[in-house]
């Protein structure tokens, strides 16, 4: 009679030391197979973990004689006694305490030699691990992952069910929601010639739900964007996405945070305090450089523009004379850092347009305080070394890293330097999970190249109401650049140790201020209408205030996990090249589909 498999007893990691002389049915894969003359060990694996099999060749030599054929990866199930591993127990397993003498095995599944060993301890190229991803899944951290992206998810779920939003999903197949990236498009077979867009986000779809008095929506939402793949990016994405009605930005981030400090608890066991902190964007930009500051270490960035003015140093003097800023970065006790140190953070920083890197070290000589190398002789003498060390702050034995330059290329190359330079120097304190709020965002920014505003967020973001009056919404022309760069809007991010988790807003709920933005970037009143009449239309029906934010997902899993990229904890992730090694995807497709779909390629 073969075992009756689909009733197990246990799973592989649930057996203990009060088990033991109880008759267990159990399945999984052979994870480790040993033959010590005559007894032959199994570690047998599935989900739950791994439990030791004992196969006896005098009491059992049936199982004992199918044993000795197993390999790794082979599917088996059996029957047997749990007793005590004695004086062998090994502490480091959860079942270590036990082991399970075989009296009945069936072999389910035979395997190929698996192409790397299954076990987290080997380091594995990913394009091997990605094309074979069903072993990669077996190995016990990837399992963990998944395992830890579904409690998340749950936590979340669960978390706005009770708080009365609704689960409502949005059509995947739409027209395009520009967020700022590049649409995927699927051609229609129906009208030839017309696509669909993939949403880059469920931004219009969740407005118009409010509109619909469906107030209190959200969706774990699959995203689509067609950029870079980056650690933290892919092509397909998760977001947790929510909408509310008649709220400011308060209500839409208190219940984030909340919800974030729940997941944290069930995930990491850790208490977060509330009200996150909350800084502004021009607080993070000049303090931290970047708009995602990781506040878990000091070694903010200081601005040195009024002290550069009175030198006579050109590489300060130039850059300040063109509009420019001075700023820089102390780092405590690193006047020890070496030449090779310091010239390869030099070689680096050029590579993201830095001309160079200018620094000196601070010391003391005879009781007086000295700057020593690379600039020191331009800024030796007093009163200008005086002002330089009390504007910065810096004390013998620190290292003082200058940038000048535009403003938001200063911003660039010290947010760049401050994240290398505390990561190498062991600066950023392990297992610290520094939430905070950005807020105050600009609603526009600046294209260069196009020489337009664009929006920072969405074109649908709310202004302000106290900056209302820069964006001149009565006059018939269009408001200066000068002042729309002025206006803030209620939008906020949250983020986690230097990594953006989400974003989001208050939305523009008047049709006469959506359509004005829309003129203000350069979308022409004919394109406004073909892309977005059914907002305008909808906004003009009725429309509750209202915003919300969206989470993504795969970065609030990698980073409670442990994890450097999103690839790790998404079962079946693209490449860095945008390619899914498993599958193969994407492909060529056949004349035949080409043709329903009205489609020829270009030679
Ligand atoms: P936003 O574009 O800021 O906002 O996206 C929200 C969050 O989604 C995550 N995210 C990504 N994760 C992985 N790969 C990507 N390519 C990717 N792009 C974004 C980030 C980000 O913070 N509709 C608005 C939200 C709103 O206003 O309510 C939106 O999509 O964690």
């Amino acid at each position: 009679m073969p075992l009756e498999y689909n009733k197990r007893t246990h799973d592989c990691g649930a057996l203990r030391g009060s088990d033991v002389g109880k008759t267990v049915l159990l399945s999984g894969w052979v994870d480790n197979f040993r033959d010590h003359g005559g007894m032959v060990f199994i570690d047998l694996r599935d989900r739950g973990g791994i439990t030791q099999l004992r196969f006896n060749p005098d009491t059992d030599p049936a199982a004992h004689g199918v044993a000795r054929t197993l390999r790794s990866e082979y599917v088996i199930c059996i029957r047997g006694e749990v007793v005590s591993r004695g004086t062998n127990v090994n502490p480091k397993m959860p079942t270590g305490e036990v082991e399970v003498a075989v009296h009945e095995i069936d072999l389910l599944s035979k395997s190929k030699t698996p192409p790397f060993q299954i076990t987290d301890d080997v380091e594995t190229n990913e394009d091997l691990r990605l094309e074979y991803r069903v072993l990669d899944l077996r190995r016990p951290r990837m399992r963990n992952a998944m395992m830890l992206r579904h409690k998340i998810t749950k936590t979340i779920r669960d978390y706005f069910d009770r708080n009365g939003f609704l689960d409502i999903e949005t059509p995947i197949l739409c027209k395009s929601t520009p967020e700022g990236a590049r649409d995927f498009l699927v051609p229609s077979r129906v009208h030839n010639g017309s696509f669909y867009a993939l949403p880059q986000s469920p931004q219009i779809f969740k407005q118009l739900l409010m509109m619909a008095g469906l107030d209190r929506y959200m969706q774990v939402a699959r995203c689509f964007r067609d950029e870079d793949q980056r650690a933290d990016r892919q092509l397909e994405f998760t977001q947790i996405d929510l909408e509310m009605a008649f709220v400011q930005p308060e209500d839409v981030m208190r219940h984030v945070e909340a919800c974030l400090a729940e997941v944290a608890q069930v995930a990491l066991g850790l208490k977060v305090p509330l009200p996150m902190p909350r800084i502004s964007y021009a607080e993070a930009m000049a303090k931290y450089g970047k708009d995602a500051p990781d506040i878990r270490y000091e070694m903010t960035i200081k601005d040195l523009s009024v002290f550069a003015a009175k030198t006579d140093f050109k590489v300060f003097r130039e850059p300040l004379d063109a509009g420019g800023v001075v700023r820089c970065i102390v780092v405590p006790g690193g006047a020890a850092m070496t030449r090779k140190e310091t010239d390869g953070l030099t070689e680096e920083i050029k590579g993201i347009g830095a001309g160079g890197l200018p620094l000196v070290k601070v010391a003391e000589e005879g009781g007086k305080v000295v700057l020593q190398t690379g600039i020191a002789k331009f800024l030796d003498a007093e009163p200008i070394k005086s002002e330089l060390l009390s504007t910065s702050g810096a004390k013998p034995g620190d290292l003082i890293f200058f940038a000048a330059g535009s403003e938001a290329n200063v911003c660039k190359w010290l947010a760049w330097l401050r994240g290398t330079v505390a990561e190498r120097r062991g600066m950023i304190p392990k297992d610290t999970w520094a939430f905070c709020w950005v807020v105050d965002f600009p609603l526009f920014g600046w294209d260069d190249d196009s020489k337009n505003i664009f929006s920072m967020h969405h074109p649908f973001t709310s202004p302000k109401d106290e900056d209302l009056h820069l964006m001149h919404l009565d006059s018939p022309n269009p408001a200066p650049a000068s002042d729309l760069l002025k206006v803030r809007a209620k939008a906020y991010d949250v983020v986690l140790n230097g990594v953006e988790l989400g974003g989001g807003s208050i939305r523009i709920h008047r049709s006469d201020v959506q359509a004005k933005i829309f003129q203000l970037l350069g979308i022409s009143p004919e394109e406004a209408k073909l892309k977005f009449e059914y907002l305008i239309e909808a906004l003009q029906y009725g429309a509750p205030p209202h915003g919300g934010l969206a989470l993504g997902l795969d970065r609030i899993v990698m980073l409670f996990g442990g994890f450097s990229s999103i690839r790790e904890v998404i079962a079946f992730p693209k490449n860095a090249k945008a390619i899914d090694p498993l599958t193969k995807a994407p492909s060529e497709v056949s004349a035949e589909q080409l043709k329903e779909l009205g489609i020829r390629l270009a030679p």
